[in-house]
This record gives structure tokens, sequence and C-alpha cells, in this order.
């Protein structure tokens, strides 16, 4: 069977990954989480200290940038990667509400998307992958066979993204969830680089009333049916 390539982009919290997982999964695909990796970095810029009181030193940051390995490995127990920064499991530091509040930024800087994008060209390269982010299908993966592209509205991101966090024992208020969520969709939106735009050839989901169930099905049967026509 011929193996294709799957874009799956759009705003935060839409559940993007939670249906690029289950895709990967029932295709026999890996699946990697962009996203995951613009986190590394800013985790990685507040554990060097820089980011300190909302500033960011970005050009101390951009010369650390050969320093920063970011790798996955499959957790078997848990059925999917997690992120390593320099050989270090980071899954879980890279979840809170301090690392979001920051990422729109880090992910702005263009020599650390120049990075990060090479890696996951390369990671792509034998098809046979579902990659979730913002510029997947614009940038990455220009000539992928299939690309969606996730909204919904911001309530029900956040509202999402508030139970993740409230569930893993965070302290959270939701009005600041959703506060990061609208400025980070504004930040992504505007930058200069590879701005949160849907491609022209995108499939538009807006899946504030779609179970991840019927989600998972609709977007299992477009890929089912580009890959017969292979
Ligand atoms: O998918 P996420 O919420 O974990 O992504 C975190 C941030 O990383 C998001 O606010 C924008 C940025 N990002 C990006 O600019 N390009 C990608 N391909 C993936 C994420």
């Amino acid at each position: 069977m011929t193996n294709i390539t799957i874009a799956i982009d759009g705003f935060s919290s839409t559940g993007k990954s939670t249906v690029a997982k289950l895709l990967a999964k029932a295709l026999g695909y890996i699946y990697v989480d962009s996203g995951a990796m613009y986190r590394a970095v800013t985790f990685y810029a507040m554990q060097h200290n820089f980011i300190e009181e909302n500033y960011l030193f970005e050009e101390a940051l951009v010369k650390s940038l050969d320093d920063i390995f970011i790798s996955f490995k499959h957790n078997e127990e848990l059925g999917f990667s997690e992120v390593f920064l320099n050989n270090v499991n980071i899954e879980k530091e890279i979840r809170t509400l301090e690392v979001s509040n920051f990422v729109s930024t880090i992910a702005a800087i263009p020599e650390v998307r120049r990075k990060l994008v090479i890696q996951q060209q390369d990671m792509g390269k034998a098809k046979g992958v579902v990659m979730d982010g913002r510029d997947i299908g614009t940038v990455v993966f220009p000539y992928a066979e299939l690309k969606i592209f996730m909204t919904a509205s911001a309530e029900t991101r956040a509202q999402r993204r508030f139970q993740e966090l409230i569930d893993r024992g965070d302290e959270v208020h939701f009005e600041e969830v959703l506060d990061n969520v609208i400025k980070r969709d504004y930040i992504d939106s505007t930058r200069e680089d590879s701005p949160l735009i849907q491609a022209e050839d995108a499939v538009l989901f807006n899946n504030s009333n779609f179970s991840i169930e019927e989600q998972f099905e609709k977007v299992l049967n477009l890929a089912k049916s580009i890959i017969k026509h292979k």
C-alpha cells in the first residue's frame, strides 16, 4: 500500500493531536507533534534564563540553537511518543501554562523555525507520517496528499485545554486559559514567518460540534480514499 503524508494544521487546542494520533495508529504511520518541538525550545530558553520577567534574550537563544537536540521516543505503555530535549524526557514540563504563554513568541523567531522545519521535513522523508502544527500543509509539507485545517470556537478550545490542565493537577483559571488561547492564535496568525493560514488545498474542519470519534472517522475515510487512488 502506498504511504502518504498527512498534514493537520489549525488553531491551538482544536484537538488536532488527538485526531492525528488516532489516525497514525489506524494507518500504521508515525505521528509527529511539531508543536512539542516549539515547546521544547521554549522550555530550553526558560531553563537557561533566556526568558526573564517576560523579556526574551532572543540573540542569546538564537546563538544556542546548535546546542538544542530534540527527539521523540515511543512510550509503549502510553501508546504515543514523548518529546526529549538533549536526551531528557520533558513531555510533562512542556505542557504547562507557563510554556504555553511564551511558545508563540519563540515560534515567531525565523532561526528557530528554520531549524525545526528542517528536522520535521527529515522525519517525514519516508512518508507514512501524520504531522500536526500550524504550517505543516503550507511550509513543511506543501505537497502533502491530505491536508486538514481544524478550527473551533475559542471558548470550546479553552474549555478543552482547561480540562486537560485541571486533570493534570495544575491550578489554573478558565479565564487565563481562554486568554492564552486567544493571544496565541493572534500571534501565530499574524507573525511574518510562516503564519498560521489554511492551505488552499486543505479540507476545513470546524469541530466545535463533532465528537473525537466523528472527526477521526471523517479524516480516516478521507485518507483511505486518497491512499486507494494512489
Ligand atoms: O500545537 P501546540 O499548541 O502545542 O503548539 C505550540 C505553539 O507552537 C503554537 O502556539 C504555535 C507554535 N507552532 C508553530 O508555530 N508551528 C508549528 N508547526 C507548530 C506549533
